[in-house]
C-alpha cells in the first residue's frame, strides 16, 4: 500500500488488483460487519465493493444489495463470485462520488475501506452525495483505518473527531467504536498490527 498520504489513484488501485491478492482482499466480509450484520438493515448500497465478499454476504442473508465500484476489474470478479454463490448482487461500475445520482432508495450504506483512501476534497464530494441519497433514518457503516495503528504505511487513518467532523452535516454519530482492519498477511509495504490494523468502525445516520 502506499507509503504516504495522497489519495491513491485508479491505476493505483488497479495495480493492487494486479498482485495476487490486494492487501484487503480476505476472501470473506470483514469481522466489523458480520458483528454489526443485524444493524444492517433493508436494502444496502455498498461503496467501493472490491471483488464483492461485503455485497455478496449481505446478499445471502437475502437482502436487496448494489455494489459500486470506480473499477471494471474487481466487479468482474465480483459478478462471477456472486454467480457461484448463487446470488443476486446489482454491481456497478461507478465514481463514489456519483452515488447521489442513483434513482433508488437504500436504508444502509456500507463502506469498508473506501473512505479512508479518499483526500479532504474527496471525503466531502463523497458525503455530499450520500447525503443527496439517504434519507432520514438511513444508516451508513464504515470501516476506516484508525489513527491508532502505528507507521505510515496503507491508507490514511482517521481519528474520532476528524470522522465526527466529516459528517457533521446531515448526520448523526450513533456509534463510533474500536475494531480491526483485518489484511492479508505477508503482503511487503502491507504490514500492520498483529490481529489487523487498527480501525474505527463508524455508524452514521442520516437525519
Ligand atoms: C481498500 S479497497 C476495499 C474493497 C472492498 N470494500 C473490500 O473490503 O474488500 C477500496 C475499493 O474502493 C474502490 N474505489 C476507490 N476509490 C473509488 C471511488 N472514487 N469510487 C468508487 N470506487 C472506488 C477501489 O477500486 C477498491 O475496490
Amino acid at each position: 500500500m502506499t507509503s504516504h498520504h495522497e489519495q491513491p489513484s485508479r491505476e493505483r488501485f488497479t495495480a493492487y488488483y494486479g498482485l495476487p491478492t490486494a492487501p484487503w482482499d480476505i476472501g470473506r466480509p470483514q469481522r466489523a460487519f458480520v458483528e454489526a450484520g443485524d444493524r444492517i438493515g433493508g436494502r444496502v448500497l455498498d461503496c467501493g465493493c472490491g471483488t464483492g465478499d461485503l455485497a455478496i454476504w449481505l446478499a445471502g442473508r437475502g437482502q436487496a444489495v448494489t455494489g459500486v465500484d470506480f473499477l471494471a476489474g474487481p466487479l468482474g470478479a465480483a459478478r462471477d463470485k456472486a454467480r457461484r454463490a448463487g446470488v443476486t448482487v446489482n454491481f456497478l461500475e461507478m465514481d463514489a462520488a456519483a452515488v447521489g445520482e442513483i434513482p433508488e432508495r437504500f436504508d444502509s450504506v456500507t463502506d469498508c475501506g473506501l473512505f479512508h483512501s479518499f483526500d479532504d476534497a474527496a471525503r466531502g464530494a463523497y458525503v455530499a452525495a450520500l447525503r443527496r441519497l439517504l434519507e432520514p433514518g438511513a444508516r451508513v457503516f464504515i470501516l476506516c483505518m484508525s489513527t491508532d495503528e502505528p507507521g505510515e504505511q496503507g491508507p490514511r487513518r482517521l481519528s474520532e473527531p476528524e470522522l465526527r467532523a466529516a459528517f457533521a452535516d446531515g448526520f448523526t454519530v450513533e456509534s463510533i467504536e474500536p475494531a480491526r482492519f483485518e489484511v492479508v498477511p505477508g503482503i511487503a509495504g502491507a504490514e500492520f498490527s498483529p490481529g489487523g490494523a487498527r480501525a474505527l468502525f463508524a455508524t452514521l445516520r442520516r437525519v
